[in-house]
């Protein structure tokens, strides 16, 4: 079977599929790889690397789609990209399926086999395959370096001859992967953390890393919902967060909000009056803004400022940190290629429960049943 590296082209991306570690498992696997020319220079690697590796380069992107069995990728195909793919191939990138419905259809009707990460399986074993994971907890670290060379100010506490400095003040709105890893960065950092989820049991981790946990006191318990991930919240709830929020929020130099809903638009939490409420020199990451953001006035990809306060919706924040992005997405996908290839019969084992549990399209159907709705109620 070969396995085939386009580069990426979204402009501000700048992770790869495949890495030469990565390359290496798969040749020792019995694959072969084709790799485009220049596909890891973003992450600096050369096509020497990955030559070295053992891979094959191929001099522009048609050429890798035309020869390769199954297409590993970062992205989403693009329409050109989607013109490329071979009927009966295999495909595998970040795929939000249950948006991006007219992609899903071009590949039904390519007969193509295709794998979402944002699919796969949130279990044990499949940890080491998570790539929501290994991205967003890049994003959260980055959103707090980048949140904190936005304010002028130190982060830390200080004592100093000439005075002492008061410790920034950073609130974390989700407390998942990414807003974890954001409280940890930040803490690192000297800074005072708060943070708010509406699952209930992430107060002892965000406790556990030194922040305080800001609870919602609402008579309904409805913020949790199916396999433990967060669910739309009653209006009473909305209510009594906006206004727990509303004082803490002016409060703040950096808001960092990473609250989402699998499936559904991001919850604003941070309204226009909230921003306003904010000294001047402070800040909203908003690491929601792909989804539509969780603060009313980011625009993603852009740097707003609001008379002084800034709100910051870089769209891909892992890929500001590619070394490392393309390192951990690599080895995600190789983990995943290797757990579901039976070498003996060179096919994948598609009744394993991570393949199945990331398939979204095989044979000319779909076969992700969120996926199917989605695509059935856009026709
Ligand atoms: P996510 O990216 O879907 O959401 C981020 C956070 O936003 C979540 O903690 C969610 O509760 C919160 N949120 C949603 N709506 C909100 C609102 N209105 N107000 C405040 N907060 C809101 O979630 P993520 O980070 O991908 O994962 C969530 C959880 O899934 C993890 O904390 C973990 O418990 C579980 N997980 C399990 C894994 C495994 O078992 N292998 C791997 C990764 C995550």
């Amino acid at each position: 079977m070969i396995l085939g590296i386009p580069k990426e082209i979204l402009e501000n991306e700048t992770r790869v599929a495949a890495i030469p570690a990565t390359v290496k498992q798969y040749i020792s696997a019995g694959f072969d790889v084709k790799i485009e020319s220049g596909a890891g220079l973003k992450s600096q690697i050369t096509d020497n690397d990955f030559k070295d590796a053992g891979a094959e380069i191929l001099p522009d992107a048609s050429s890798v789609f035309n020869s390769s069995d199954m297409i590993l990728k970062v992205n989403s195909p693009t329409d050109d990209e989607l013109a490329m793919i071979k009927d009966g191939s295999s495909y595998i990138s970040f795929f939000q399926t249950m948006k991006e419905t007219s992609k899903v259809s071009a590949l039904k009707d390519k007969k193509v086999t295709a794998f979402s990460m944002h699919l796969i399986p949130r279990t044990t074993l499949a940890q080491k395959m998570d790539a929501l994971s290994s991205q967003t907890n890049i994003a959260g670290y980055k959103a707090v370096i980048i949140g904190a060379s936005h304010i002028d100010k130190y982060m830390p506490l200080l004592m100093t001859a000439a005075g002492t400095i008061s410790p920034a003040k950073v609130l974390v709105l989700g407390a998942g992967v990414a807003g974890l890893s954001a409280i940890a960065t930040a803490k690192r950092l000297g800074s005072q953390v708060e943070a708010s989820d509406v699952r209930p049991e992430v107060k002892e981790q965000v406790e556990s890393l030194g922040a305080k946990f800001l609870e919602v006191k609402s008579d309904s318990e409805d913020g949790v919902g199916e396999g433990g991930y967060a669910k739309e919240t009653s209006e009473d709830y909305k209510k009594k967060q906006a206004e727990l929020l509303a004082e803490r929020v002016a409060d703040s130099d950096i808001v960092v909000t990473t609250a989402l809903i699998p499936g559904r638009p991001a919850p604003i939490l941070i309204s226009d009056e909230m921003v306003k409420s904010m000294r001047p020199g402070s800040v909203v990451m908003d690491l929601a803004a792909e989804n539509g953001g969780n603060c009313s006035l980011t625009k993603p990809d852009e740097l707003v400022n609001i008379d002084g306060v800034l709100v910051d919706g870089t769209v891909n924040l892992a890929g500001t940190m590619s070394v490392h992005a393309s390192q951990l997405y690599a080895k995600n996908v190789s983990a995943f290629i290797l757990h579901g290839y039976d070498k003996e019969k060179k096919e994948f084992n598609l009744e394993d429960e991570i393949m199945t549990g990331s398939m979204f399209v095989h044979n000319g159907e779909i076969v992700d049943e969120r996926t199917k709705s989605a695509v059935e109620g856009n026709q």
